[in-house]
C-alpha cells in the first residue's frame, strides 16, 4: 500500500486538488492507499483550500473543503513513498531538504505521470482568472488517473 504526498507552494490550490482527486479515484476502486498534501511555504498553514479551487473541484464531484494547509517537513521523506510536486520551484524547495538519494528518488513532477521526463508544470492559478482553475483540474485529473492505474 503506497503512501503518496502532493506538494505545491501554498497547499491551498494545486496540491489539495491533487490530494482530493487521487483520494476519490482510490476510493472508487476500493483501494486503501494513503494520500496527503503539503505546501513548501508557511503562508497558509491551517487554512482551507482557495474558494475558487473548492468550487471547481465540487463542479466535478470532488469535495476538498475539509482539507487544511500544512507545511512540508523533512519527516515526510520517511513516511511517504512518492512525493509529487507541481512545478520546478516546488521541486527545488523539496529536494534541497533531501538527506540522501533515497529521499531524492521519491520526488517527481506530477505531470511526468502524463508526459514522462518532461518536468512540465501544473500552472499556479493563484494570480490568474477562473479558467486557470479548470486548466489545473484537467491536468491534475489526467495525471491522477494514470497514477491510480499503477497502484
Ligand atoms: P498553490 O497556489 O501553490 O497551488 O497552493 C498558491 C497559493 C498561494 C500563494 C501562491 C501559490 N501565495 O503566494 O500566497
Amino acid at each position: 500500500m503506497a503512501k503518496i504526498l502532493m506538494v505545491c507552494l501554498g497547499n491551498i490550490c494545486r496540491s489539495p486538488l491533487a490530494e482530493g482527486i487521487l483520494k476519490a479515484k482510490i476510493n472508487e476502486r476500493g483501494l486503501s492507499h494513503i494520500v496527503d498534501s503539503a505546501g513548501t511555504s508557511s503562508y497558509h498553514i491551517g487554512e482551507p483550500p482557495d474558494e475558487r479551487m473548492i468550487q471547481t473541484a465540487l463542479k466535478h464531484g470532488v469535495d476538498i473543503s475539509i482539507q487544511r494547509s500544512r507545511q512540508f517537513r523533512v519527516e515526510d521523506f520517511d513516511y511517504f513513498d512518492n512525493i509529487y510536486v507541481m512545478d520546478s520551484s516546488n521541486y527545488k524547495n523539496v529536494t534541497r531538504q533531501c538527506r540522501n538519494n533515497r529521499d531524492r528518488e521519491k520526488v517527481d513532477h506530477l505531470l511526468n505521470a502524463i508526459n514522462p521526463d518532461m518536468n512540465q508544470p501544473v500552472p499556479d492559478p493563484w494570480y490568474g482568472g477562473e479558467e486557470g482553475f479548470e486548466t489545473v483540474y484537467s491536468l491534475v485529473e489526467e495525471a491522477c488517473e494514470n497514477i491510480v492505474q499503477t497502484l
